[in-house]
């Protein structure tokens, strides 16, 4: 029976009560930590694959997504502020659906966060190659160091991402030894990637070179590619929905939040719409300049992004007429061309700043799911072990630190975000669910934040994370299902005889290790 071993609600509240936090957070804080858990490789790398797909349709690629995310983060915020504990939608469909459910959310969300910690890990490597080495130090990296293969839709003579290997592992170890990021150090980064982003936006519209003929045609491939295309304004936004990526994280802070009921809408809604307003502008002013189309094939449709056939097209271009949908650092690289080096560099440093705190908050998150779920007996209970000094989930931490490194090793980030983003909708969607479940099941549960409209905001949310998933290229769309299979086959061989709660077990302690966001600090 699907809805089987139901984790008990009162069971769950009961444990939130008891770790209740105190509530000091108001809007600016909130809407502070989004913007610093959601600006990263969405915007500084992957705005070259998203025009690809859309050319300068980008700009209505990143409208969507947005307000996909908007309805989403609503459905989200009733939830996390309503049963506020680790493992967010995990245990959100645990308590809703059942455990398979749970497990099947538990196993997307290890897409979501580890395999976005991955993408984020390989943005990071192109601007580290280069603005750090080539610009700085002259050093131009072997290409089989550089990057995935080609046949993969990496680089020419690329094998392995080193760089990207490098940051995933040196993350891992910084978050085993218990490093977490402080609000100050947070508000500082955000202030680096904003100032980045604004000055981009600043000297790109109002440059000589921008020009309203450059956005013609807008809508080189259409609104709608075809589902499994990947092209297309809404296939560019299943693509750049990575770039909002992460806002999850605000909702998990809504029980420490002051009047949660406005602070918690106006932190997600304000975070999100802030990444909106930027992306368009960046996205318009990078096209404006040195224009966004894409590379089209011999049919007149667009090559696939993070193609064989695309890469060997950019091969054919130097430098200096590198067209904007064949960088590996997009925004440095508009700088550049229409003559700001310096402030491309500086860009391109900032990036290099702040990319490592996106991958430390994906890792982070990957962790505490996988430990909830490792506590709760689906995974390995070694694995949920605290280590005594540095109390961290070590081994759980280790386990994702390789397994990020892997995927970043030989992947390119566009490959990674959109396999990402599939298990992120899934998980989305079953939120959406859960909420409505609850309102129905626990009707009279208190609840800090009630989603507005939500028979109307539940099923958009619904509706847009599965059209965005029929978006996505076919291949990231089946990795879901083929890693779904894969995780039912370990839950019924493994999992299913030693959870927890089919064994008569329900214990929650949520006070081994500070298991939500290192905003508490
Ligand atoms: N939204 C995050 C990024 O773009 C994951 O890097």
């Amino acid at each position: 029976m699907i809805f089987g071993r139901v984790k008990p609600l009162a069971a769950i509240l009961a444990a939130a009560e008891k770790k209740s936090l105190p509530r000091t957070l108001g809007a600016f804080q909130l809407m502070l930590f989004g913007i610093g858990c959601v600006i990263g490789t969405g915007i500084f790398v992957l705005t070259a694959a998203g025009a690809q797909k859309a050319g300068p349709g980008l700009m209505l690629a990143f409208a969507i997504a947005g307000l996909i995310c908007v309805v989403a983060a609503l459905c989200y915020a009733e939830i996390a502020a309503m049963i506020p504990v680790a493992g967010s939608a995990y245990t959100y469909t645990y308590s809703t659906m059942g455990e398979i459910l749970a497990w099947t959310v538990g196993w997307a969300l290890v897409l979501e966060y580890a395999v976005a910690a991955s993408a984020v890990s390989v943005g990071w490597s192109g601007y580290f190659t280069g603005t750090i080495l080539n610009q700085f130090l002259g050093i131009q990296l072997p290409s089989f160091l550089a990057g995935a293969p080609l046949a993969l839709g990496g680089i020419e003579g690329g094998f392995i991402n080193l760089p990207a290997v490098v940051i995933a592992l040196l993350m891992t170890w910084l978050l085993m030894i218990g490093t977490t990021e402080s609000a100050r150090f947070n508000a500082v980064l955000v202030t680096i990637k904003v100032t980045a982003l604004s000055a981009f936006i600043l000297l790109t519209l109002p440059s000589d070179q921008f020009s309203t003929d450059k956005f013609n045609p807008f809508l080189p491939a259409g609104v709608f590619g075809g589902f499994g295309s990947g092209i297309g304004a809404i296939g560019a936004a299943a693509t750049i929905f990575f770039a909002y990526v992460g806002f999850d994280a605000v909702s998990t802070a809504a029980e420490e939040t002051k009047n949660p009921q406005r602070n918690v809408p106006i932190g997600l809604i304000g975070s999100l719409l802030f990444c909106t307003i930027f992306y368009i502008l960046v996205a318009a002013g990078a096209v404006g300049t040195i224009g966004g189309q894409p590379i089209m094939g011999p049919n007149g449709i667009p090559f696939p992004a993070g193609s064989e056939e695309l890469a060997r097209q950019c091969a054919t271009f130097t430098e200096d007429n590198l067209p904007l949908v064949c960088s590996n650092e997009a925004l440095a690289h508009v700088l550049r061309q229409i003559g700001w080096s310096g402030v491309g560099n500086m860009l391109g440093i900032a990036a290099f700043v702040a990319l490592p705190s996106v991958i430390l908050i994906l890792l982070f998150g990957q962790t505490r799911i996988a430990f909830v779920m490792s506590r709760d007996g689906l995974l390995p209970e070694s694995w949920s072990k605290v280590h005594p000094k540095w109390k961290t989930p070590h081994v759980i931490t280790a386990v994702t630190g390789i397994v990020v490194a892997f995927a970043a090793a030989f992947l390119p980030v566009g490959k990674l975000a959109d396999i990402a983003n599939a298990g992120t909708l899934y998980a989305f969607m079953m939120v959406a669910i859960a909420v409505m479940i609850l309102r129905k099941t626990a009707a009279d549960a208190p609840r800090a934040f009630r989603t507005p409209a939500l028979w109307l905001v539940g099923p958009l949310t619904i509706a847009g994370t599965i059209f965005l998933f029929f978006n996505l290229p076919l291949d990231a769309m089946l990795v879901l299902p083929l890693w779904g299979i894969l995780g039912l086959v370990i839950y019924f061989a493994y999992s299913r005889s030693r959870s927890h709660l089919g064994r008569g077990i329900v214990e929650l302690h949520e006070d081994d290790l500070e298991p939500t966001a290192p905003i508490h600090e």
